[in-house]
């Protein structure tokens, strides 16, 4: 039998646990390090990207940073939570438009697509397709994942008995290969040993200088 607290699905809507939850070393702590590994990479950009998409925004903690290190971008931040993008728009981003929106419906082309610890709920073929097909020419997308450890198996649990849903640890070496197969050129950054994070810098693979697409 499966045992569910009656926060089950609806748990991305109580953004007051997620918000407690943050405060709580190591969740905290981890957070941090996606947040400084980010801003690293982001210090190498040659050119301001003029369109961002956050993938899965939640209430817009991290969009708040996006924000304000791209004040000329403009960014759309979604997230398939309503409660999420309604708590989010309070943040009063001037440079941000959030919408109710499943990324597999997202439309358009981006210099930069950034998503925190989505992309461990969603199948990565269908995934890495969605994002070559929304990456503009020189785009780059920045998408992290928690990795298997003792703290993140604890989480995992918890996270099952609060959401109801069992999430599978993605296997690292298989999300460069399924990557790769979907004409994308990944690069990995190791995040936190604690939690096993990590990011994967995608490009296009077809970014040469011969390709007319922009
Ligand atoms: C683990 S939370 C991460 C939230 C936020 N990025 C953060 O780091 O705090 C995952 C979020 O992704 C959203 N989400 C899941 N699948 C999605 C999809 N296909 N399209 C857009 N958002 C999605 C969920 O509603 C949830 O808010």
């Amino acid at each position: 039998m499966r045992f569910k607290l009656p926060l089950g699905d609806r748990y991305y809507d109580y953004h007051i646990l997620r918000e407690i939850a943050f405060l709580v070393y190591p969740l905290s702590y981890w957070r941090h390090s996606l947040i400084r590994e980010f801003l690293k990479f982001a210090s190498t950009f040659k050119y301001v990207p003029d369109n961002i998409l956050e993938v899965g925004c939640g209430n817009g903690f991290f969009t708040k940073i996006l924000s304000y290190r791209f004040p000329q971008s403009l960014i759309t931040s979604i997230d398939t939570s309503p409660k999420s993008i309604a708590h989010a728009q309070k943040r009063r981003l001037t440079n941000v438009t959030f919408k109710k929106q499943n990324f597999f419906d997202m439309t358009g082309k981006y210099d930069l697509i950034v998503s925190l610890h989505v992309f461990i709920l969603l199948d990565p073929d269908n995934a890495f397709l969605k994002v070559r097909n929304l990456l503009a020419k020189r785009g780059v997308a920045f998408i992290t994942y928690s990795g298997k450890t003792v703290f993140t198996e604890l989480h995992r649990r918890f996270y099952k008995v609060v959401v109801g849903d069992e999430i599978e640890f993605k296997n690292r070496q298989k999300l460069i290969d399924k990557a790769k197969e979907s004409g994308l050129l990944p690069e990995v950054i190791e995040i936190n040993s604690g939690e096993g994070s990590f990011a994967l810098i995608l490009k296009r693979l077809d970014n040469g200088q011969n390709s007319k697409e922009v």
